[in-house]
């Protein structure tokens, strides 16, 4: 057993001249920092990322979270009980203000398929505890809980949805983008974004990044299990297509720049490996995490690397669309996808990504730009592929568009020949504000599409080599906080039997 001491900080010698000096001073010269909680994600079978950030003023503008520019020893623990009488690990890093005192570290050598807990103490604070899991060994692994999210507006909504998927003590979850939203400060909502202004450059999305982590359902959520991570639009601009501004904004030389400062804050503020650091305005971001024998998880990228949207995007009637030369995810992206689905270490294939995947046809015949409906080429090589390659437990998970969806996935979506995959579509945490469950989206235009429910809320599934139970759950408002959640639909999916079924 291990045990730390308290002590106070020496670091002197490595603070530049008329810098401050921590240490120096007795412990507790740092007002509380761990402010914005702790996290934990990227799990493998042997252990996965801690993360944290020092920043005992977290708003101030200058996206620096009060800290002196001195670097800070900061300690952390990994303990097989919640009391951490038993320490499975233990180490230190060092936070420096180039990273705005993040700290992330990689944790390995734990034994799989298990939980523990960690924890965190710089200058005498100690840190909430948050509790961690290892993935089962490759060829194991019998039963996995996994909820997943998107689009958390903080200004329209409070986070109760994170709340609650926190209390269902799930084994992983997945967050597929908007995590945070970039835009201006409205005054009629639940709550006011900092700073005031779009985002723009690195201390205000630093600020930002912030100003969500200070939620503590938020907070709840990370400390609950490990994440896996995507981004979608907003975490940079909306609609922004590779280094392609929104349709309808000047084609502003810095977007680069602005593209470099939101990637670096949202790599900063997410327990990510650092073979996701970014380099300058580009970050490899989609990758594979293993759950043993029973599920893969391909997390997708489909902002990076796309074609502009086709058509002026928003929602068009547009024969451009189906070009083969356009793409969602770029080339490199799509066979690393049908190259990994290909490999089959899992019995369940589990694309995280962030845009509608099914066809989805308006009523008028229109269809989203913004969606894999603007790249269809794309989409039908991705779909023959897995078919090529014999993967019948296919399941897609989406968020983005604010409601709860739920469809089959179709061999070809216009004479409805064959089911070969599943898509669950995740409503947002918060975003557009509490919902109207009366509002139905389920039309004759898309007969493989099954559920719709305009509610605020999550998707919560079980999973085992033979079924996935899907249960969508959402919360009557985010307008007030607080408010239960309930089970508004459940599904079953056979592994080895694509497509949505009664419970
Ligand atoms: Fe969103």
């Amino acid at each position: 057993m291990t045990r730390l001491h308290r002590r106070t900080f020496l670091v002197g010698g490595l603070a530049a001249a008329g810098a401050p000096l921590i240490g120096a001073t007795p412990a507790n010269a740092l007002a509380y920092p761990f402010t914005l909680g702790v996290a934990s994600g990227e799990p493998t079978a042997d252990g996965f990322v801690l993360w944290t950030r020092l920043a005992p003023r977290p708003l101030n503008a200058d996206g620096l979270g009060g800290m002196p520019n001195t670097p800070v020893t900061v300690e952390w623990q990994v303990g097989l009980d919640q009391a951490f009488s038993q320490l499975a690990a233990s180490g230190s890093a060092t936070a420096v203000q180039a990273s705005a005192h993040t700290v992330h570290v990689e944790v390995a050598g734990l034994q799989p398929d298990r939980e523990y807990w960690y924890r965190f103490r710089a200058d005498g604070h100690i840190s909430q505890v948050g509790r961690a899991r290892t993935a089962p060994a490759l060829g194991s692994g019998s039963a996995l809980t996994m909820a997943f999210a998107s689009c958390a507006h903080y200004e329209t909504g409070y986070y109760t949805a994170y709340r609650r998927m926190a209390e269902d003590r799930p084994d992983l979850i997945l967050h597929l983008g908007d995590y945070i939203y970039e835009g201006a400060a409205a005054t009629d909502r639940v709550r006011t974004h900092s700073p005031s202004a779009e985002i723009t450059n690195l201390a205000n999305y630093r600020v930002r990044h912030a100003l969500y982590k200070m939620d503590v359902d938020l907070q709840a959520a990370h400390a609950a299990a490990p994440w896996l991570v995507v981004w979608d639009d907003h975490e940079v601009e909306n609609n922004y297509a590779n280094l392609v501004r929104q349709e309808g904004q000047a084609p502003a030389g810095d977007f680069r720049a602005r593209r470099e400062a939101a990637y670096r804050a949202y790599y900063e503020h997410m327990p990510l490996r650092s073979a996701q650091s970014p380099v300058r305005e580009n970050m490899q971001l989609y990758r594979r995490v293993n759950w043993g024998g029973l599920a893969t998880f391909h997390m997708l990228d489909t902002r990076q690397y796309r074609s502009d949207q086709a058509c002026g995007d928003g929602s068009q009637n547009c024969p451009e669309a189906d070009a083969p030369t356009r793409s969602l995810t770029g080339n490199a992206q799509e066979q690393w996808l049908l190259d990994g689905m290909g490999q089959k270490f899992g019995t369940w294939d589990i694309i995280g990504q962030q845009v509608f995947f099914a066809q989805r046809l308006a009523a008028d015949g229109k269809r989203s730009m913004d969606a894999w409906d603007g790249y269809t080429a794309n989409r039908k090589r991705i779909q023959d592929g897995w078919q090529a390659r014999g993967n019948t437990s296919t399941v897609v998970l989406t968020g983005d568009v604010h409601r709860s969806w739920a469809a089959n996935l179709m061999n070809n979506y216009t004479t409805q020949d064959k089911v070969i995959g599943t898509e669950l579509v995740t409503t947002s945490i918060s975003s557009d504000g509490d919902g109207d469950a009366s509002h139905t989206g389920v039309t004759p235009t898309n007969p493989h599409v099954k559920f719709y429910k305009n509610l605020r809320g999550y998707v919560r599934t079980s999973i085992t080599p033979t079924r996935m139970n899907v249960d969508y759950r959402a919360v009557d408002k985010v307008s007030v906080r607080d408010m239960p959640v309930k089970t508004v639909q459940s599904y079953v999916i056979e592994a080895g039997n694509p497509g949505l079924q009664a419970p």
